[in-house]
């Protein structure tokens, strides 16, 4: 997959996407990411790409031009791309909507700065995206949150495609508990089932714990789950013991 970002602050992304799973996936081509600063576009000897809100109000608004150049020199270039603007404004990113992207060969993020975009930018966008109920200093972040959920559903970026499969959210409820060494910490051990060694008693156990964790601490999304009987049966018994 190729992710173009416009923004005006292109080194915000040097570290993130330097280190650890994301690093690699960028190193071994899995993702490729391009980097466009739209101050290029900005007009004048001061590469402006900002003004003054009419009407009045605070902080200064992305101006029409620049941006909507920037994005259309885009959009003649290389393959066909959604243009994705990430504004509160956008629908919530979730895991479903990641997947239903992770398919497409080429994805173009527009940031936005400021106090907003001129509202004629916006119908060049085919999505706006949301990383919730909050206001951002800008879509940075929210960029980069986009492509690290984005690259660890791309084959070949997490090693081990069950460790993804088991993720919080992929197929709906959250995560069921890990532990680790020491069995025994601070008065408190770890369940007996998973030392037993009975790979299907674990599973099932494991099932059954991160449907318990979604009905306890999301009801929201416990209600939308499809449970099948054996999902019900497992939850019965992890509730009997
Ligand atoms: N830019 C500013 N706030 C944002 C948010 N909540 N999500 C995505 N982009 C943003």
């Amino acid at each position: 997959m190729e992710i173009d970002i416009l923004t005006l602050i292109p080194g915000a992304f040097q570290g993130v996407f330097s280190e650890s799973i994301l690093g690699n996936a960028l190193k071994q081509g899995i993702l490729k990411v391009n980097l466009i600063s739209f101050r290029e576009y900005g007009e004048g000897k001061h590469r402006v790409v900002d003004d003054a809100a009419f009407g009045g109000g605070p902080g200064m608004i992305l101006k029409p031009g620049p941006l909507t150049t920037a994005i259309r020199d885009i959009r003649n270039t290389g393959k066909a791309a959604p243009i994705v603007g990430l504004t509160p404004q956008g629908v919530k990113l979730t895991q479903n909507l990641l997947r239903e992207m992770s398919h497409m060969p080429r994805i173009v993020l527009v940031c936005g700065r400021y106090e907003g975009f001129d509202e004629r930018i916006r119908r060049e966008f085919d999505l706006e995206i949301s990383l919730g109920d909050y206001v951002l200093s800008g879509g940075e972040i929210a960029a980069m949150v986009f492509v690290d959920a984005m690259a660890r559903l791309l084959p070949g970026t997490v090693g081990d495609k069950a460790s993804v499969e088991q993720d919080s959210f992929y197929d709906g409820p959250l995560d069921h508990p890990q532990y680790t060494r020491p069995s025994e910490w601070e008065g408190l051990s770890t369940p007996q089932v998973l030392a037993e060694g009975n790979h299907s008693k674990i599973s099932n156990w494991r099932k059954a714990q991160g449907l318990l964790k979604t009905a306890v601490r999301r009801p929201d999304l416990f209600c939308r789950l499809n449970l099948g009987g054996k999902e019900k049966e497992h939850l019965r018994d992890c509730l009997v013991e």
